[in-house]
């Protein structure tokens, strides 16, 4: 007699799964426009809407400078926005921003830029610089013990994954600034102070080098 209970022990399990995938649709839906709409908006809290430094597109631009946002990775962006709020990204334009959106909103602004299109640069840059960018991203200073940027970052600075940002397509004035805050200890954001780490070693030129090579790629094949 166990046959037609079968139907009866297996619906509850399937109309919860039916739910909760329901659910989650819904739940997705509301955060992407909840996204969308801080993106063009703002909040009614002070956030100032991010498209205004950060391009329609989510682009970036080359003045003051400010970095491209589409498709950086959604965990990554979250992780930046908590460092503006706590101090150990020091930058008081995004610390103000961060620090007028909730958690829920946080979440969402990072999922709208995390599922956008890369868009950014490529910059005009000096040729001598970028050649010698290019070198020591690809080969790193084997004499200093410096790796390659390319075993993270890959060659055309576009690899990613939930805790790697691509630096393709970024301002070189945005990525120089990076490059020097790191070594400067104004931002910790880099697990075990990894990119510190790798960072003090370089000097400057070769710094301004680094920048003006990931900023002479695009960050889309497109
Ligand atoms: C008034 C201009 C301005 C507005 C508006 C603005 N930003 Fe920014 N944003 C900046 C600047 C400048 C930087 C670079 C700061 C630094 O050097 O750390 C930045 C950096 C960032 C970064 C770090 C990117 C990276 O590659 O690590 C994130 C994430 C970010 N902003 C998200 C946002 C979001 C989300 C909004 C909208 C809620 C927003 N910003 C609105 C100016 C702005
Ligand atoms: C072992 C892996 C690894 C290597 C090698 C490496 N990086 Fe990174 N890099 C990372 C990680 C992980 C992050 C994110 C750290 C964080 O959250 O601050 C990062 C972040 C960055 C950023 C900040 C990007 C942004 O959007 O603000 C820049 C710029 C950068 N790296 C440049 C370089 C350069 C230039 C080199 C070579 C000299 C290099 N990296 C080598 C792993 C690496």
């Amino acid at each position: 007699m166990t046959a037609p209970r079968t139907p009866n022990r297996r619906a509850p399990p399937l109309l919860i799964l039916m739910a909760s995938v329901w659910l989650a649709a819904g739940a997705a839906t509301a955060d992407q426009d909840a996204g969308a709409r801080i993106a063009q908006e703002g909040n009614d809290r002070g956030a100032t809407a991010c498209i205004q430094c950060h391009g329609a597109q989510g682009q970036g631009q080359a003045q003051p400078p400010f970095p491209r946002l589409a498709g950086l990775p959604e965990q990554y962006l979250i992780e930046q926005m908590d460092a503006y709020q706590d101090g150990r990204r020091a930058n008081a334009t995004m610390a103000q921003i961060a620090r007028n959106l909730d958690d829920d909103e946080i979440q969402a602004i990072s999922r709208h830029y995390a599922e956008m299109e890369p868009a950014g640069g490529p910059y005009n840059v000096p040729e001598d610089l970028i050649n010698r960018g290019r070198d020591i991203a690809l080969e790193g200073l084997p004499d200093r013990n410096i790796q390659s940027c390319a075993t993270c970052h890959g060659e055309q600075g576009r690899e990613r994954n939930p805790i790697l940002p691509p630096l393709a397509g970024h301002p070189p004035r945005y990525l120089m600034a990076q490059l020097q805050a790191y070594a400067e200890g104004a931002r910790e954001t880099s697990l075990a102070g990894l990119m510190q780490g790798i960072v003090s070693e370089l000097a400057e030129e070769e710094k301004a080098a680094l920048a003006a090579y990931y900023a002479s790629l695009p960050a889309s094949d497109q």
